[in-house]
């Protein structure tokens, strides 16, 4: 009953919004805002004490100066943010992070003091710093040795400890900034974002290995994400790092997002949508464009993600002008994702999924990478197995029967990084394609080479 439903509404949306390339949504997004910064009528300097936990007292210049203020960490000056924080209730709050915040250089410490956070958690983890308000604007350094959130995550990665990691922070403001931030050898996720209105400019990260490489599962610096972006109307433009995940990652509740302008390097899983409906959860994602980024050495260039068993919708979601070079996938969409490394494909007894529609990959180029994952694979099989992939792959769409709507490729021109654009190859099941989506696809959906189609829908 649910299932014909489903199948009904698919072929009634179908035929109603047959052209993947209409991307009119992309008029409406947020295209942020770069004047209007919040008014301060004081400024307030942060102190610091060589060899003490700093942040009891900046917690405090916190609740003093939470209105119309500007809170200065000054020039020159590392800060000893040993404890968790919140800064909330702000109002119209100028952070100039002139100096640096550095988390403790000890394990056992970030673990005893995650283990005891009262941050709200984000999707991932719990949060060092909680950043809550409305008008609030974090401003990091146009100088290389200020605005660095140092997390000391080398040392983490070296010994394979995944255990109370905490999330970097959560910047959950309506209408707010964050430029020129530089997020160094963070323990694992850096920012995440669940607000509305949110301008964030040259972005910096640091989470590659001092002494590794991505192929190496010794020292790989798992879960580093850049952006985990949940929020309304956000706007990412420049953004430079090196990772081991997805360089900005869009989860559930997003919507008008614009990420663009970037690089990922190192091991990047890519600029990705979810992973969306785990445990059958309904999840949704709207109007998303991904512009003008280079992807090096990365796992993935765009990848979406959903749960076998998933249920909701990732609507209007385009990845325009991408630049791959040595990528393992550069286009990859599964809405059949489990858990390899935990055991056998659980059973999708409702035979749900999360539906996608109006999906767009146009214009990426560059070259295929030989392996097809990386250090992260430390379990047979490999959480991101594919039966076939072998680093000439270009696309890989591992759907749901019926339940892709409008996706479409265009303007695709990848060759493995040893071979010619003959060996470029593509993974994709005709049979899961809805009725008439080959029309609209662009390549011939098979096992075997990659071959344009005309759009004829
Ligand atoms: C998706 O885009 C189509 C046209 O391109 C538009 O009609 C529709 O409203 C958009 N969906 C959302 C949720 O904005
Ligand atoms: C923030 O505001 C809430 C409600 O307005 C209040 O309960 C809370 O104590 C405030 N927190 C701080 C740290 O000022
Ligand atoms: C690291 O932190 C733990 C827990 O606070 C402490 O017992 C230990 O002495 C610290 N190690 C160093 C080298 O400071
Ligand atoms: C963000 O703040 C809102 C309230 O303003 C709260 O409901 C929500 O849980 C917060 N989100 C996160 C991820 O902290
Ligand atoms: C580099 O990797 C090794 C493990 O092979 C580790 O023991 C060492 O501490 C690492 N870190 C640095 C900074 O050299
Ligand atoms: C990670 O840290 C936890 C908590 O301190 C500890 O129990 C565990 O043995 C560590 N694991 C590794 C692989 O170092
Ligand atoms: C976000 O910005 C839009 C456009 O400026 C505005 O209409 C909307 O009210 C803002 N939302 C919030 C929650 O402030
Ligand atoms: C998911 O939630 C939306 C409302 O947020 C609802 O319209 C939709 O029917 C739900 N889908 C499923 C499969 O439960
Ligand atoms: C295609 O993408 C590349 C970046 O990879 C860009 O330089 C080029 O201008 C784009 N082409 C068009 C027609 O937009
Ligand atoms: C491409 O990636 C592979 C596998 O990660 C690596 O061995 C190789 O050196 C890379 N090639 C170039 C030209 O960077
Ligand atoms: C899935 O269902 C089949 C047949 O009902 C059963 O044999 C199998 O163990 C189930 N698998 C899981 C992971 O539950
Ligand atoms: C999709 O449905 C067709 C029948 O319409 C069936 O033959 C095929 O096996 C299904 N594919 C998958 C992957 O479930």
């Amino acid at each position: 009953m649910l299932k014909s439903t489903f199948v009904t509404l698919a072929l009634s949306l179908l035929v109603v919004d047959s052209v993947a390339a209409d991307q009119s949504w992309q008029s409406s997004l947020w295209k942020g805002s770069y004047g209007g910064y919040p008014y301060y009528s004081k400024t307030c300097v942060v102190p610091h004490k060589d060899g003490q936990d700093d942040s009891p007292e900046i917690v405090k210049v916190f609740q003093q100066c939470n209105k119309n203020a500007q809170i200065v960490f000054k020039e020159g000056v590392d800060y000893n943010m040993w404890s968790p924080m919140s800064w909330v209730n702000l109002s119209g709050v100028t952070i100039s992070l002139n100096g640096n915040l550095h988390l403790p250089n000890n394990i056992t410490a970030v673990q005893q003091k995650v283990a005891t956070n009262p941050n709200p958690p984000s999707n991932y983890a719990i949060p060092w710093i909680y950043i809550q308000g409305s008008n609030v604007y974090l401003k990091g350094s146009s100088s290389k040795k200020g605005g660095a959130f140092h997390g000391y995550g080398q040392q983490w990665w070296d010994i394979g400890n995944r255990t109370l990691r905490p999330q970097l922070a959560t910047f959950n403001v309506t209408k707010g900034w964050i430029s020129k931030i530089k997020v160094i050898k963070p323990v694992a996720w850096g920012f995440n974002i669940p607000g509305v209105n949110i301008t964030i400019t040259d972005h910096f990260v640091d989470a590659a290995p001092g002494n590794s490489t991505r192929d190496s599962t010794i020292s790989f610096p798992f879960n580093t994400d850049g952006f985990n972006m949940a929020g309304q109307n956000i706007v990412l433009d420049g953004y430079y790092g090196h990772n081991g995940d997805d360089c900005v990652s869009v989860v559930n509740g997003a919507r008008n997002i614009l990420a663009k302008n970037g690089y990922c390097g190192f091991s990047s899983h890519g600029l990705s949508i979810g992973s969306l409906g785990r445990n059958g959860a309904n999840h949704t994602v709207k109007n998303v464009l991904f512009k003008d980024w280079t992807m090096e050495g990365a796992v993935y260039g765009a990848r979406f993600k959903s749960w076998t068993g998933g249920r909701g919708l990732a609507e209007n979601v385009t990845w325009q002008n991408i630049k791959v070079v040595n990528v393992s996938t550069p286009i990859f969409v599964t809405q059949n994702y489990y858990d390899q490394d935990k055991g056998p494909r659980p059973n999708n007894t409702e035979g749900t999924s999360t539906h996608l529609n109006n999906i767009l990959f146009d214009n990426f180029s560059g070259t295929i990478g030989p392996n097809p994952t990386d250090g992260t694979c430390i379990s047979n099989p490999c959480w991101n197995y594919v039966q076939g992939a072998d680093g000439t792959q270009a696309i890989i769409f591992d759907l749901f029967n019926n339940t892709a709507l409008n996706l479409q490729a265009t303007r695709v021109k990848t060759k493995p990084i040893k071979g010619s654009y003959s060996d470029t190859t593509v993974i994709c099941d005709p049979s899961t394609l809805a009725p008439g989506e080959q029309n609209t696809l662009g390549f011939q959906c098979q096992r075997g080479p990659f071959v344009t189609t005309p759009i004829t829908a």
